[in-house]
């Protein structure tokens, strides 16, 4: 589907007016939001990479200058399809006479106006959205390559999107780790109770999201309210020892910043590739404003040499973790 939308429309990003064609609560606190893109924009968001995001003008699309906030939101892509009941709806969303129809799935958290502003929009509301943006994780070109997706907090939606993409490649080996402080704080349907860390790694059983690609996963939650009592390093530390052969998978991570960096630290100490979707406070989304600059290390002999800055929205968000400079 990827290189033959590409062709066709012969864009890889652009700004499109998309329909809501649902808002769905997630867990306790969170809400997903299934876009309707049709025509040339449905071409351009079917190529859509997992890790990539979307910006979107969280107000009235038909007074923009009147109406708050001005500054656009970053928001990962969790899911892309064609076929709604793989965004986790039914059949009867697909929109008439729109020749081409692809529903793109995000995952937020009511945090401040852009959100709250979303989380207020109804199916049928017109949307302003600019993506896919940035460069997504690189998949294994090897289907046999095992990859270990983890996820903290509203970092596991891109989560969702990478494993059905992984899939779709023929990649069999795939593991969910999911993690959050409490119960409460997943961005996703928890389906069944979980009790212990070998019940919730049932393939798709225990997180709706996870379903369509039928990855196992295994929930990791602070305060031990379900899953594994722990955070998301302790629940892979725990997963390796008992599974040495997955000592040789890819880690692709996203969530909180001091994740990350345990997450990367771990993958360093045990020799595992970890790539990593970092969030940073964004501007224009698009490479023009620097808001969004990172520290990455410095190596041989550039070592004295200033420090070298890499843009979230334009280089990222998906960096190799051993590069990130996590002191900065
Ligand atoms: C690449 C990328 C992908 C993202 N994906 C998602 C996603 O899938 N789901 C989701 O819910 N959010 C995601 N975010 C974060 C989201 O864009 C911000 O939380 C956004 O500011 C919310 O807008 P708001 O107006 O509701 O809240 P704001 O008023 O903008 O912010 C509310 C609070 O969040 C803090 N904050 C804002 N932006 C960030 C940030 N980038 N990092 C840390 N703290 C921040 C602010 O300091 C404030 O305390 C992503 C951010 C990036 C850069
Ligand atoms: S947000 Fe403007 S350069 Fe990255």
């Amino acid at each position: 589907m990827n290189k033959e939308s590409q062709k066709k429309s012969g864009r890889t990003r652009g700004q499109f007016v998309a329909r809501v064609a649902a808002q769905l609560q997630r867990g306790e606190h969170h809400r997903a939001l299934v876009l309707s893109f049709c025509g040339e924009s449905a071409e351009v968001m079917a190529c859509a990479e997992p890790g990539q995001f979307v910006q979107v003008a969280c107000r009235d699309i038909s007074r923009p200058r009147m109406s708050v906030p001005q500054l656009r939101r970053p928001i990962s892509i969790s899911g892309v399809s064609e076929d709604p009941i793989a965004l986790g709806l039914g059949n009867g969303h697909c929109r008439d006479g729109c020749g081409r129809e692809v529903m793109v799935r995000i995952i937020y958290r009511v945090h401040g106006p852009g959100t709250n502003w979303l989380a207020h929009q109804a199916v049928g509301e017109e949307i302003d959205i600019i993506g896919p943006l940035g460069r997504g994780f690189n998949l294994p070109k090897d289907k046999d390559t095992r990859v270990i997706l983890i996820g903290g907090g509203v970092g596991l939606p891109p989560m969702f999107f990478s494993a059905d993409r992984l899939k779709r490649n023929g990649c069999s080996d795939v593991l969910g780790i999911a993690g959050a402080a409490t119960r409460g704080l997943f961005c996703c349907d928890l389906l069944n109770e979980a009790d212990g860390i070998e019940d919730a790694l049932v393939p798709g059983k225990y997180v709706r999201e996870f379903g369509p690609s039928n990855t196992p996963v295994l929930l990791a939650a602070d305060d031990g309210s379900i899953g594994f009592k722990g955070n998301v390093v302790q629940a892979l530390d725990g997963y390796l020892k008992r599974n040495e052969q997955w000592r040789s998978a890819e880690v692709f991570a996203c969530g909180p910043k001091p994740m990350l960096r345990a997450v990367a630290n771990f993958c360093q100490e045990h020799s595992m590739n970890c790539q990593v979707c970092l969030e940073s406070y964004m501007g224009c989304g698009i490479g023009v404003c620097q808001s969004c600059a990172v520290a990455m290390r410095s190596e041989g002999k550039d070592r004295e040499s200033p420090k070298k800055y890499r843009l979230v929205c334009a280089h990222g968000p998906v960096f190799d973790a051993a590069k990130v400079d996590w002191d900065a």
